[in-house]
């Protein structure tokens, strides 16, 4: 599938609802036990971009948004510090890899602040703590049997004189054909690779083909956990990718993982008294950095006092009695809930490694994982060496507010898809529903209370506005459940649009003189519905709801309030208020569009590697130009020898559509009846893709309909049209620009 089409599926409705979470084995948050949210951590090699925004911005939101239902939440991360991604980077630069990465991690640690992305602790995986608790944890590993040795073929590269570990060789994915790191084929199936698995290696220091050279590395027996992760799966919450690549992986078989590197760089393996082996190897970076999360989690706990936080419990803590409740009654402590927002790169280091070494050294194991999608840039694969990308300091050095881009990336699609940021897309999110909807809301409610009451009016909120933002309450709550954050801002947006409403309908500009009881009920109920806004998009607009909270006249802080404060009368009285939202103008748009192709051209004009030394943080590059999956010839259905006139293809009406509605067809497991709108119509059409696609992420997806096929009735329901589809997997058509619903396509 292509990028773009992907992306085009994707991009649900605004307020399509997501639905992340298919366990119920987990009570409902908020819980009795602490919780700790995690963000995959970011490789110290090279500048933040708008890629790994995506997933702090996400997570912190998500943080945010469970304390805002009463959960005790840690959220925590840190630099990932080790292995070749630092290593190799460091190399070109001819500098020391640990001042290389400290240096990155110090500018991570004064960026992420600055986009309102708060930390409870943001520690890195070289410091004392995780050095330490890493350490351990192999011993524990090593103890109880896990761990073993065994001799393997490891590249080499002569000429460098150098073993050659994960990016220091690339070759081809044995899984799938594509170009491929020694560790990771990151442009195709994502799969994490083991030393000597890539084909064809060539070395990234001279491009040699590599050696190989016999080695003995430490192994840690993976496929042992097979039936304690099938089962780990089966209860873990989050995103439906974390659970389906992993299962159909343990499916296939599961690998031992070599967990030992012929590098210098990273942790040494921790060698026990009778152990001498293995003085010279240090643990693979994949070890030491998830460790980094319990070891972030025990900073934060030792600052702030067991009391108030303990990490042990979330860590370590008995969880067997949250499970034999069922967890619907409530309990005392037990364990903690993890989660972990992560890209979906990684997904199986978090699914299959990481839980299996919790396991194995006898810690907690994760309730819930999400997996996000990538970033694309004006449709195009995000690519840091072609200069393809939104940079975090470009981005502040604009001038825009940090919760413009954190409503954008939060809101633009579900956790899974892939967004496209281009600065159109964005200027319309921004002035349509930040300025228009949202600020215009705030400002005119509560100019007018200002301008006729000086405050808040004295009266209670009528039911109907109590029941909508309870309403509001109780759908947040749901979203938070399903890990959407989309569905978060959506419920906060929508509110406001029913606040603009009911300011418009009641008018109250005309009941003022005549009618001031009326008047006072109508802004008493909007000023409330205002402050409801600002609770609920505080997770994802942190200082703009802050502001609002002192435009009410508030004390204290918005982030510390909960959902039901949304409730709360604000202060009787306060000051004249100001518009906390500008429009993003069109000439903005454009020069800001236009310095982007620039740069993007420039980078291309270089030559494809990026010779300014900007490091790669790889993860999050993901060309859409390059990483189309191939198929295998014979896998194919044979192409047809007869040929056809195009008078024949002119008798195929076939037209540019959107899917409006999806539902699953009673009695039908594969068939799902959709509302296709055409431009001319509204086409009614069943389609065989309930099993291949989620039906949720479906409306607002622009797709292709024969429109002239035959009406036909299946399980009682009339299909009028037949959408168009490639392969097995029901690969919705789509199409790239802007063509108009009902353009025909010819
Ligand atoms: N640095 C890794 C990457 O960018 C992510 C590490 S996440 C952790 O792909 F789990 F290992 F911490
Ligand atoms: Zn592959």
């Amino acid at each position: 599938m292509t990028r773009a089409v992907r992306r085009a599926i994707e991009t649900g409705g605004f307020y399509a609802r997501e639905r992340n979470v298919t366990t119920m084995s987990h009570e409902d948050f908020p819980t009795e036990n602490p919780a700790v949210v995690t963000c995959g951590l970011p490789y110290a090699n090279g500048d933040l971009h708008i890629g790994h925004l995506r997933g702090y911005i996400g997570a912190d939101a998500f943080s945010r948004a469970l304390e805002t239902l009463g959960q005790e939440t840690a959220y925590v991360c840190g630099s990932d510090m080790h292995g070749t991604p630092v290593a190799v980077n460091a190399e070109q630069q001819g500098v020391d890899p640990a001042d290389f990465a400290l240096d990155w991690h110090e500018q991570y640690e004064e960026t992420f602040p600055k986009f309102n992305v708060d930390f409870d602790n943001y520690g890195h995986t070289h410091d004392e703590t995780n050095t330490e608790l890493t350490q351990e944890i192999v011993r524990t590993l090593d103890d109880e049997g896990y761990i073993y040795e065994k001799e393997i073929q490891v590249a080499y590269d002569p000429d460098a004189d150098q073993y050659l570990p994960d990016r220091y060789v690339e070759g081809t994915c044995p899984y799938c054909g594509e170009k491929a790191r020694g560790d990771e084929c990151d442009e195709g199936c994502q799969r994490h690779l083991e030393p000597g698995e890539v084909e064809d290696p060539t070395s990234t220091i001279t491009g040699n083909p590599a050696e190989y050279r016999e080695r003995t590395h430490k192994f840690f027996e993976v496929s042992e956990f097979s039936d304690f992760l099938t089962e780990f799966l089966d209860g873990l919450e989050g995103t439906s990718n974390a659970r389906n690549q992993p299962r159909q992986w343990i499916e296939d078989g599961l690998q031992d993982w070599c967990i030992t590197r012929d590098m210098d760089w990273g942790i040494d393996y921790p060698n026990g008294d009778d152990d001498t082996e293995g003085d010279d190897l240090v643990l693979y970076v994949w070890v030491d950095a998830p460790v980094e999360y319990i070891s972030s989690t025990k900073q934060y706990s030792e600052r702030v006092g067991k009391d108030e936080y303990d990490w042990e419990q979330v860590w370590k803590g008995d969880v067997s009695a949250s499970e034999a409740s069922g967890g619907s009654e409530a309990h005392g402590s037990s364990g903690g809930e993890i989660m972990h927002v992560i890209g979906r790169d990684i997904i199986q280091h978090h699914t299959i490694f990481w839980p299996a070494m919790l396991e194995g050294a006898g810690y907690n194991k994760p309730r819930g994982i999400a997996a996000t999608g990538f970033i694309t840039i004006n449709g195009k694969g995000l690519s840091t060496s072609r200069n393809r990308a939104i940079w975090a300091k470009e981005y502040l050095d604009e001038g825009f507010h940090p919760d413009l881009l954190r409503y954008y990336l939060t809101t633009t699609g579900g956790l899974q898809q892939d967004v496209d940021f281009s600065w159109d897309a964005f200027q319309e999110k921004v002035n349509g529903e930040l300025v228009g909807t949202v600020g215009n809301f705030w400002y005119r409610s509560l100019l007018f209370a200002y301008r006729n009451y000086e405050g808040t009016p004295d009266t209670d909120i009528s039911a109907e506005v109590e029941e909508r933002i309870e309403g509001a309450i109780g759908d947040v709550r749901e979203n938070v459940n399903d890990y959407s954050m989309r569905g978060v801002g959506g419920a906060a947006t929508q509110l406001a649009q029913f606040g603009n409403e009911y300011i418009q309908r009641n008018e109250p500009w005309k009941l003022t003189d005549d009618e001031p009881e009326e008047a006072a009920q109508v802004i008493r109920d909007c000023v409330q519905i205002a402050k409801a806004v600002g609770v609920l998009l505080e997770p994802i607009a942190p200082d703009k709801a802050q502001a609002l909270w002192e435009q009410l006249g508030e004390d204290g802080e918005i982030a510390d309030a909960h959902l039901e404060d949304a409730l709360e009368a604000p202060p009787r009285t306060f000051d004249e208020p100001g518009e906390l939202f500008g429009k993003i103008e069109d000439e903005r748009v454009e020069e800001l569009t236009e310095k982007l192709e620039e740069r993007v051209a420039a980078a291309s004009d270089d030559g494809e590697e990026s010779d300014d030394g900007d490091a790669e943080t790889e993860s999050d590059d993901t060309d859409a130009d390059e990483s189309e999956r191939m198929a295998d010839t014979d896998d194919l259905e044979p192409l047809l020898e007869d040929r056809i006139g195009f008078e024949d293809f002119q008798e195929l009406d076939i037209r540019v559509g959107r899917i409006e509605s999806a539902e699953g067809i009673e009695g039908a497991d594969d068939l799902a009846k959709l509302a296709v709108d055409i431009g001319f119509e509204t086409r009614q059409v069943v389609a065989g893709i309930k099993q291949l696609h989620d039906l949720d992420e479906l409306p607002g997806t622009k797709c292709v309909l024969l429109a002239n096929m035959e009406p036909a009735e299946l399980f009682g329901v009339e299909s009028n049209g037949m959408i168009l589809a490639a392969g097995e997997e029901a690969d919705l058509l789509t199409t790239h620009g802007d063509a108009a619903l009902g353009e025909k396509i010819k």
